[in-house]
């Protein structure tokens, strides 16, 4: 099995490169996450989101799972599900979906909003999509799973949860109109029943087993990894590598390549510490050269330089073999660019590690400036083709970062990438 997860804040470009690379696979598994992801692709002239489901749906004969670890919208995948199949993309015969993946209510919903509410200034900025409320009963042992909707005391079950949600919700003196939301739960409940519901842990070691390739995919990025992130301004799952296998059932021992993408420059949407970000007109430029609007909330992204010491926490956490970098052609009119390589901490003292906790003990970027590249990269064919300064670029990120950088996606379209073929070492290649 091959990872492709986020180094940064999410939104690096995961849907494009595993749709990108899904042809070289027999499954494309997303281990964590829900419909807090947009994974955004773009091909034929036409841009997709996914929000749960696989970015291996548009490749015919690509078996897509929804894994375990992952917190399900019923609603919002029959939607998903039926916007693709009015694409003519014939969704449901591939869709495996893991009985142990985590339900989203419609309580669950209305509790990321009330706990949101409560926190006032120091919200998290989430996407309101239930996403904490849900992990939070899931390891609280109170959850309900995707195999529950098939079992005879269903409906006792959610009434049991609801309530318990209910008297929090009541508790944190939030107003809601639950009717019309558990009406469309239930609907998409029994559309949802119908679909391919598996023991995901058996059905992917099977796959592996019979030699079968499988590429996860990860959703958000590792700076919002509940362990690694910035806390508490990260989402509630492990997007680093290990929630791979927790999420999926699949061994350590059964790992190959991973693959780290990220943006050449940064960007986060909702709340949290980001050294690098600028607050300023080059901000604005990137924000709106990039179209840097989330998916989901449609939030405008902030955005800054390409940080060093928290990309190469990433590396290291996830163990990452190649590292593919996105949105080069964001840069391409920028004159000047600039790197945090350090972090100067608040006693004065430089360091190229993430501290403890950069939320309440802020830290300042050191910079390295580097000279734009200035030109268009449309017309580029080949790796080497690629103006020297974006190589330059590139030379540094990888001496830094001690990892190579095997593809660069100048544009949003599938066909707007390179490969430096040579140091591609995935056991299949285009
Ligand atoms: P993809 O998969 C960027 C952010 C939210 C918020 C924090 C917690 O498209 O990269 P949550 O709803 O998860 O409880 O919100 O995490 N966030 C993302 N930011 N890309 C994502 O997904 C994100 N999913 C969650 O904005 O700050
Ligand atoms: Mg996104």
């Amino acid at each position: 099995m091959d990872i492709l997860l986020g180094l940064q804040w999410g939104d690096e470009g995961k849907g494009k490169i595993v749709d990108f690379l899904a042809p070289n696979y027999n499954m494309i598994a997303r281990f964590q996450g829900g419909p807090n992801a947009g994974h955004t692709l773009n091909f034929g002239g036409a841009r997709h989101v996914l929000r749960q489901i696989p970015s291996g749906v548009f490749r015919a004969d690509v078996k897509n799972l929804i894994g375990n670890g992952s917190v399900i919208d019923l609603v919002t995948l029959k939607k998903e599900i039926e916007e693709l199949q009015q694409k003519g993309v014939p969704v449901v015969n591939n869709l495996f979906i893991s009985k142990k993946a985590a339900l989203i209510l419609p309580t669950h919903r209305l509790l990321d909003a009330a706990q949101e509410q409560r926190k006032g200034d120091k919200k998290i900025g989430s996407t309101l999509r239930g996403i904490s409320p849900t992990y939070q009963d899931k390891v609280g042992r109170t959850g309900l799973r995707i195999g529950n909707l098939l079992q005879a005391d269903f409906t006792n079950r959610y009434q049991v949860l609801k309530q318990k949600h209910i008297e929090e919700l009541q508790f944190l003196q939030f107003t809601y109109d639950l009717e019309p939301l558990e009406k469309e739960f239930f609907e998409a409940a029994d559309f949802i029943k119908k679909l391919q519901l598996v023991d995901s842990e058996y059905f992917i070691n099977d796959e592996i087993d019979s030699g079968g390739l499988v590429l996860a995919e990860g959703a958000q990025g590792t700076l919002l990894d509940i362990d690694f992130g910035s806390y508490p301004f990260v989402t509630s799952s492990n997007t680093s590598v290990a929630g791979a296998c927790t999420g999926l059932g699949v061994a350590p021992n059964q790992v190959s390549e991973v693959m780290g993408i990220f943006k050449a420059y940064c960007t986060r949407v909702g709340s949290g510490p980001f050294p690098s970000e600028l607050q300023d007109e080059t901000g604005l430029k990137m924000a709106k050269i990039g179209n840097e609007f989330g998916s989901v909330t449609g939030r405008p992204r902030r955005c800054g330089w390409l940080d060093l010491p928290a990309l190469r926490y990433a590396v290291m956490i996830n163990g990452v073999t190649q590292m593919f970098m996105m949105k080069a052609d964001v840069l391409n009119s920028f004159e000047e660019l600039k790197v945090c390589t350090h972090y100067e901490l608040a006693n004065g003292e430089k360091t190229d590690q993430m501290p403890f906790d950069i939320a309440s003990e802020p830290v300042k970027p050191i910079y390295k400036t580097f000279k734009g590249w200035n030109q268009e990269l449309k017309d580029i064919k080949s790796f080497d083709d690629l103006p020297q300064e974006l190589l330059d670029y590139i030379d540094f990120i990888e001496q830094q970062m001690q990892t190579p950088i095997t593809l660069v996606s100048y544009g949003a379209d599938r066909q707007e990438t390179l490969l430096r073929e040579n140091l591609f070492n995935l056991n299949v290649l285009h």
